[in-house]
Formats: C-alpha cells, sequence, structure tokens
C-alpha cells in the first residue's frame, strides 16, 4: 500500500472528464421522470427507437443526395481532355462548345441551389423534438443513485454487473465502456472511492468499442485519464482505509502531492501493477474496509434469520364466500399479525390496473420543501374512477379480510422504476408522505402484488426481522396498530430495489373508522406493552 500512495498522488492533477448531457430545462417537480418507473422507462425505450429511425430516415436522404450527385459527377467528368491538345480539340467543335456554354450557364445554378439544400430538414426538426424529450440530469442522476442502490443493497460488484451477472443469474448483457466509466464517475463524485475505482477497472479492462475512432470524434474518448482517475481512486481509498485519523481534505492533498512527484513512467509501472492482479484479488482487499451490512440490506438479501415454518392454509372463515371460494393464505408472523394470500388478483384485473397509469403521477416519500430536490421514488395513481374491475376488488378485500370499505376510498397503484425504493416507513404517520388520512388511521394495509418480479423487490419490515417475497398476484395484509388503536412501531416497512422485474403494487389502506362496528376496542396483550 505505501509503494501505491508515494506513486499515485500525481493523477489528481487531471480532472475528470465528466459525462455531459443534455441541457437542463428550469426543474419541475412534477415533470415525469423516466427513471422513476417502469412505465417511464418503456415511454423512453419508445423514443430511443424513434431517434434510431430518425437517423436512419435522414441517413437515407443524405444516402440519396450523395447518389443524386453522383449521377451529376458521372454526366460532367467524361474522364476524357486530358491534355492541352485534347482540350483544344474539345472547344475547337461548335457542338461540344455550345453544350459547354449551355452547361456552365443554365444547369450549374440550379446543382448549386441542388446542392445548397439542407437535406431532412423535417427529420432534422423531429430530431429537435424528440431530443427535448430527453432525460435531464436530474433523471440521469436518480438512475445514478438507482443503480448505486442495487449495487449496494445486494452487495453486487462492478466486476460481475459490467458482464451481465446479477447476484446467481448470467444475462446476455455487457456494460459499455461508457456506462462503466459514468458509473465509476459517480461513485468518485459521492466519495465512494472503493467502487469507482472498480468501475474504473472495468471500462480500462473492457473490449474497445467497434468503430471507437469514429465514435470518440463524436462522444469524446472514454479511455481519456481513465488509468489515471483508475490510480486516483485506488490510493485515495488506500489512504483513507490505511491511517482513519485522516480527513478526506487531507486524504485528497496528499494524494495530490504524491502524484505531482511521480514521474510518469512511475505512474505508468504503478498502473500496471494494479491492472495485474486479478479482479477478485483487488475486490478482496478493497472490500475488507466495507462496512457490516444494515439490518435494511440484510433483509432485501432475504439473510433475516431463518424462522420456523409458519403454516399455510385454505381459509374458509372469514365470509360466507370464502366457502365457496377459500383462500390459499400463507401465515408471516403472529404479532402483530401478517399474512400473505396467494392468487387474489388476476391478470385482466392486473392489466386494467395498469391502465392507471395514465393518470399517475410522482411519488415522494418525504413532505414537500421549498428549493428541496425531493427523490421520486416511484409513479403513481389514485383510482377513483368506479369499475367493475375495482368494485371486484373492494369486494375480495372485503372478502378476505372482513372489513367495510367505502367505495370513495382511496386505492393506491404504484409502479417503480431503476432502484427506486419506499424506504422504512410506518402507514399510520400522514407525514411520511403525500396522502392525508381520512376515515381515521390505517388500521390495516392490504398490499397486492401485481408485477411480475424475477429478482429483488422485496417487502420488509427490518424490525421484526421479515422478508416477504413478492408472487404476482399475490397479497400481504398487515395490522398497523395494536387492538387499542394505538400505532404499533413494529411495522415499519420498506420495499428493496428490484433487481429484475417489473414491480406493481396495488394498495389498499383499511380505515379503523368504518371498522368501528366491527372491531371492538380491546386492550393490549400483555406481551405488547412497551
Ligand atoms: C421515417 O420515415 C418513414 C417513411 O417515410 C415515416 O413513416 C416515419 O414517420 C419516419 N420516422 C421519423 C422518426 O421521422
Ligand atoms: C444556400 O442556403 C442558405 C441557407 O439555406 C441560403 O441562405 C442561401 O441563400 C443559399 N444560397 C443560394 C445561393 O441559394
Ligand atoms: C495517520 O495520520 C496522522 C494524522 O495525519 C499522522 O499523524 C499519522 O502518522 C498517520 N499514521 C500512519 C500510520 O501513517
Ligand atoms: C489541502 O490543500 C489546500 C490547498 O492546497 C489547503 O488550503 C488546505 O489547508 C489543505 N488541507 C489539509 C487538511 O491539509
Ligand atoms: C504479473 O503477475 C504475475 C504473477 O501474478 C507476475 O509473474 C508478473 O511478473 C507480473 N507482471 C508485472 C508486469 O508486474
Ligand atoms: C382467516 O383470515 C382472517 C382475516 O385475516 C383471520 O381473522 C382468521 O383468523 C383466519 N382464519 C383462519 C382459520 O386462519
Ligand atoms: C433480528 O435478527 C438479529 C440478528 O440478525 C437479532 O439480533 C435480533 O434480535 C432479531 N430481532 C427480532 C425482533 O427478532
Amino acid at each position: 500500500m505505501q509503494r501505491r500512495l508515494n506513486l499515485i498522488t500525481a493523477l489528481l492533477v487531471l480532472g475528470q472528464t465528466i459525462g455531459r448531457g443534455m441541457p437542463d430545462r428550469p426543474y419541475d417537480e412534477h415533470r415525469e421522470r423516466y427513471s422513476s418507473s417502469t412505465v417511464g422507462l418503456l415511454k423512453l425505450l419508445e423514443l430511443e427507437l424513434q431517434f434510431i429511425e430518425n437517423l436512419k430516415n435522414y441517413t437515407d436522404l443524405l444516402s440519396a443526395k450523395a447518389n443524386t450527385l453522383q449521377d451529376l459527377i458521372d454526366s460532367v467528368d467524361r474522364g476524357t481532355e486530358k491534355t492541352l491538345a485534347e482540350r483544344e480539340k474539345y472547344v475547337s467543335n461548335p457542338l461540344n462548345a455550345f453544350g459547354l456554354m449551355r452547361r456552365t450557364h443554365q444547369d450549374w445554378p440550379k446543382w448549386h441551389h441542388y446542392i445548397n439544400t439542407t437535406v431532412g430538414r423535417v427529420e432534422l426538426q423531429a430530431l429537435d423534438d424528440i431530443l427535448g424529450k430527453a432525460p435531464d440530469s436530474q433523471d440521469m442522476k436518480e438512475a445514478l443513485i438507482g443503480m448505486n442502490r442495487i449495487e449496494r443493497t445486494y452487495a453486487l460488484e462492478a466486476k460481475d454487473l459490467a458482464k451481465g451477472r446479477l447476484l446467481d443469474k448470467q444475462y446476455d448483457i455487457q456494460l459499455s465502456i461508457r456506462d462503466c466509466l459514468s458509473l465509476g464517475q459517480h461513485k468518485f463524485q459521492e466519495g465512494d472511492f472503493f467502487r469507482a475505482s472498480m468501475w474504473y477497472r472495468m471500462a480500462i479492462k473492457h473490449q474497445p468499442e467497434p468503430n471507437a475512432e469514429e465514435l470518440n470524434t463524436i462522444l469524446g474518448d472514454p479511455l481519456k485519464d481513465l488509468k489515471l482517475n483508475y490510480a486516483k481512486a485506488t490510493i485515495i481509498h488506500g489512504l483513507s482505509t490505511g491511517n482513519l485519523s485522516l480527513s478526506i481534505q487531507n486524504v485528497l492533498n496528499i494524494t495530490e502531492a504524491t502524484i505531482q512527484k511521480a514521474s510518469p513512467a512511475d505512474l505508468e509501472a504503478f498502473i500496471a501493477e494494479l491492472l495485474n492482479q486479478t479482479d477478485d484479488d483487488i475486490s478482496r482487499e478493497m472490500a475488507a474496509f466495507e462496512p457490516s451490512p444494515t439490518p435494511y440490506e440484510i433483509g432485501c438479501r432475504g439473510l433475516f434469520p431463518k424462522r420456523t415454518k409458519l403454516v399455510c392454509r385454505y381459509n374458509f372463515t372469514t365470509t360466507p364466500f370464502l366457502r365457496l371460494a377459500p383462500l390459499k393464505m400463507e401465515e408471516v408472523n403472529h404479532d402483530p399479525y401478517i399474512v400473505l394470500y396467494h392468487e387474489v388478483l388476476y391478470d385482466r384485473e392486473i392489466e386494467e390496473l395498469k391502465k392507471q397509469s395514465k393518470n399517475m403521477i410522482n411519488g415522494f416519500s418525504e413532505p414537500q420543501q421549498e428549493n428541496k430536490i425531493r427523490e421520486i421514488i416511484a409513479r403513481h395513481a389514485w383510482w377513483w374512477e368506479q369499475t367493475t374491475t375495482r368494485a371486484r376488488i373492494y369486494q375480495r378485500i372485503t372478502d378476505i379480510t372482513g372489513f367495510q370499505l367505502f367505495v370513495q376510498e382511496e386505492l393506491n397503484v404504484a409502479n417503480y422504476g431503476l432502484g427506486t425504493i419506499f424506504g422504512p416507513h410506518y402507514d399510520y404517520t400522514p407525514e411520511n408522505y403525500d396522502i392525508g388520512w381520512f376515515m381515521g388511521g390505517p388500521l390495516g394495509t392490504i398490499l397486492f402484488y401485481a408485477g411480475d418480479l424475477q429478482q429483488g423487490g422485496a417487502t420488509i419490515f427490518p424490525s421484526i426481522n421479515i422478508t416477504v417475497s413478492p408472487r404476482k398476484g399475490s397479497a400481504l395484509l398487515w395490522f398497523n396498530l395494536y387492538d387499542d388503536g394505538e400505532p404499533d412501531p413494529r411495522t415499519l416497512h420498506s420495499s428493496c430495489p428490484v433487481i429484475e422485474g417489473d414491480r406493481w403494487t396495488l394498495t389498499k389502506w383499511v380505515h379503523l373508522v368504518p371498522q368501528m362496528f366491527i372491531l371492538p376496542c380491546q386492550p393490549r396483550k400483555v406481551s405488547q406493552r412497551v
């Protein structure tokens, strides 16, 4: 480590090439961000397809023009009259001389006019419109945060992610050099030098892009300063983990001084030495300093202590309806009561609820504050339209829980995006997010899973070590209040970032007031008193 330090400080001198993107429009927190929902990401993919089609159309027009101009060249370039004698012979014939006069007088201005016309005026205008819809820097930032969250929450590593490996699944997807670089730069700016250095390393080791030379003239050279920044991030990480009494400013200053002192040859050698180690060795060495995982991370990774298996059974008792159509019920926890019902939301209902995406607005996890840019955690909609599907779902909730619902009560449809989460929160504190409670606090919450999730996206209760893996069509029910109506803090819960899949939820808060006559107030059990 000492050797590394001496060599590397010189690296700090060079600034980082930050990926510059779309110029920003005035900030508007209600503008849809593509990254915050799969609905948004789908729109963005469609925009990219339009962009590609536009470029193809434009290129077709350019080639058509080039072909026409080639015809012009063919018509005038006869390939003869090379010598002065030949030229004299040519003009001395009146037929040639007249043709020459006429072409140069009459045709040239027309060709000029043709050459001077802008190719694809309409396409260029359309391109402007397409670019006007490109993601802004806030959207890009949230995508970076989302990727970082997936990486950290599940202890994934750049060396695997870059090659399309997500936990134990190998996908036929590779991040590009520019993707790796952008992730590295974000981590560097966030002060996560370990992960920054691993992403830089992946970018350095990446296969060169096909047509790199042409691409670089337009997109810039991703390799510029890359090795230097790799070395820089490595030194900073080494220094700050090697001597905990150094402040970050100290570390940066030492790094800077080291790099200034080092000769280019020393730097080269240092970087070559780093690159000569295996990814596994480097990542083991550096990860030794990682903080231990939080309860949230443990829960999302599915690593809470194993519980004795609770029962699964058919539940016939709640309403007469269930005697005809029993519920597949899985008890998740006894106190507080948490239960999972399977196959209670059908594909046709899911299709219908997804249509609510037309009414979706940005969902935030914190109240509005002046001048503060809030993170958007999802897109969501209040489903007020009284369709038969909505009525059927309300009836099913009553069948499942025995609770009374009024048609005018709210029903929430949410769709999550790239690494977005609803952080740990209680459903009984309206300050936590954008909804005011009416008809009393939410006695219970019923959360339907309406998306297909292959990996990640669990619901966790970190205070009581519970992880629930969502399954499309299932619904999770829990009680937020004790029997005496007081809030139960053990119901703190959170969603985990989706790794692969489409997280759609349908949430119904069952309010206290309409249940007054069904659920008499009871004293709290001794075991529940704090
Ligand atoms: C591309 O050209 C086709 C055929 O002329 C047209 O239908 C389409 O709208 C064009 N697309 C764009 C994005 O300009
Ligand atoms: C060439 O095109 C430009 C812009 O389209 C126009 O301003 C200019 O007058 C044109 N020149 C001629 C000679 O047509
Ligand atoms: C760690 O940093 C402190 C403060 O800069 C310094 O006094 C100390 O010598 C350093 N320790 C080592 C082991 O380098
Ligand atoms: C770091 O360097 C800057 C400018 O060179 C200096 O102002 C600052 O005091 C230094 N900080 C530390 C902690 O050494
Ligand atoms: C790279 O590592 C191998 C063994 O790990 C070693 O034999 C070789 O000398 C190293 N090369 C350089 C340039 O450090
Ligand atoms: C059926 O579900 C209801 C509501 O969750 C619960 O109160 C009741 O105890 C369950 N019945 C059985 C037999 O588990
Ligand atoms: C949750 O699990 C941790 C160990 O990971 C344990 O220390 C703690 O007591 C558990 N809490 C509950 C409420 O079971």
